[in-house]
């Protein structure tokens, strides 16, 4: 039991010279939030159909107290929303902002099943009601080498499971996104490549991991859904197609599950997506990324980090792994 009563205050230790002061984030915040509203952000953002449980949400004490930082600057709120992998809405970047208005998100329903005693269903209130939320600063690093720093609100997935009690032949989670086609329009075109729903999976142990996070909101609002609303999974240290979103099931399984992107060019995306500058993916090294925003003039490029900087904290789950082969 060990690995579900530790808590994720145990975890990553921030050297102080690496938190940002109060009054410079507040600042920031301010000033992000002024510009996001110069350039009709916030308008934007707030258009979307949120579920109202989660609109009359007050993010504010999660977003005071966290002790998560990334040390760095944070990726402006437009940037981070504006492009998007979101495959079900289209496969340009700007897609995803463009049409993923469409998907209805009130009501959501959860369903955890599988190796678990106790299988059911939940709303997306019971979620959020349920779980105190926390803001986490996390390093996000896809696999295409882009990368930004975003502030999401969620809480520890493994309380989630820890409700359902998966059962001692549990080795994996599977998760599985929304599939419905009338509000998706990425999934109607000839050109869709994946066999729909999108789907992800996680060992027991990383899924329970402390840094594992299920959000619902990212800079002090709730998720807009192009990233994912209502509820997306986040796994700072490992690829960006590993964090599912809009998730709608999730099954304890003792198999390795089927993966979309595993299952689409198992050469090029394998099941652990561990961040890994030193294992390049077969048409592009992955010893860099470009840090959003960034353009053609000013790539704004940074080092990539083993485990996206989080090694400390993961390492010791892949001990005596080649993850060279384990990629
Ligand atoms: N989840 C679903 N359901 N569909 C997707 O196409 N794309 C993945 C991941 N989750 C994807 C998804 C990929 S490839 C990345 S890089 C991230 O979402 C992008 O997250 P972002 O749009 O919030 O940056």
């Amino acid at each position: 039991m060990s690995r579900i009563s530790r808590t994720w205050r145990s975890y990553p230790r921030i050297d102080s010279s690496e938190i940002t002061p109060e009054s410079v984030w507040l600042n920031r915040r301010n000033l992000m939030k002024t510009a996001a509203v110069a350039a009709g952000i916030t308008a934007a953002g707030e258009t979307v159909a949120q579920p109202k449980v989660l609109k009359d949400l007050n993010f504010s004490s999660a977003v005071a107290n966290t002790p998560f930082k990334a040390g760095e600057d944070l990726t402006p709120y437009e940037a981070a929303t504006t492009y998007n992998n979101f495959y079900e809405f289209g496969t340009d970047k700007s897609d995803p902002a463009r049409y993923a208005d469409a998907m209805t998100t009130d009501p959501w329903e959860i369903k955890v099943g599988g190796l678990v005693n106790k299988p059911g269903k939940l709303y997306l209130e019971d979620i959020v009601n349920g779980f105190d939320l926390e803001e986490r600063i996390y390093r996000f690093r896809c696999v295409e080498a882009w990368s930004m720093v975003v502030p999401w609100i969620g809480f520890p997935l493994s309380k989630l499971l820890e409700r359902f009690e998966p059962t001692s032949e549990g080795k994996f989670i599977e998760f599985k996104t929304l599939y419905r086609r009338s509000e998706m329009r990425g999934t109607r075109s000839f050109t869709s490549i994946i066999d729909w729903p999108y789907r992800e999976g996680l060992r027991l142990d990383e899924a329970m991991h402390p840094l594992t996070l299920m959000t619902v909101g990212l800079y002090g609002k709730t998720l807009p859904n192009q990233s994912g609303a209502p509820l997306r999974l986040i796994v700072p240290w490992k690829y960006g197609f590993k964090n599912i979103k809009s998730i709608v099931e999730i099954n304890v399984t003792d198999r390795q599950p089927k993966t979309s992107w595993q299952d689409l060019a198992p050469q090029e995306y394998g099941f652990y997506a561990n961040v890994n500058p030193e294992v390049s993916h077969p048409r592009w090294s992955q010893a860099y990324e470009r840090r959003l925003p960034s353009s053609l003039f000013n790539p704004n490029r940074v080092k990539t980090q083993m485990f996206n900087g989080y090694g400390e904290q993961v390492a010791g789950m892949y001990k005596g792994m080649d993850l060279a082969n384990y990629y």
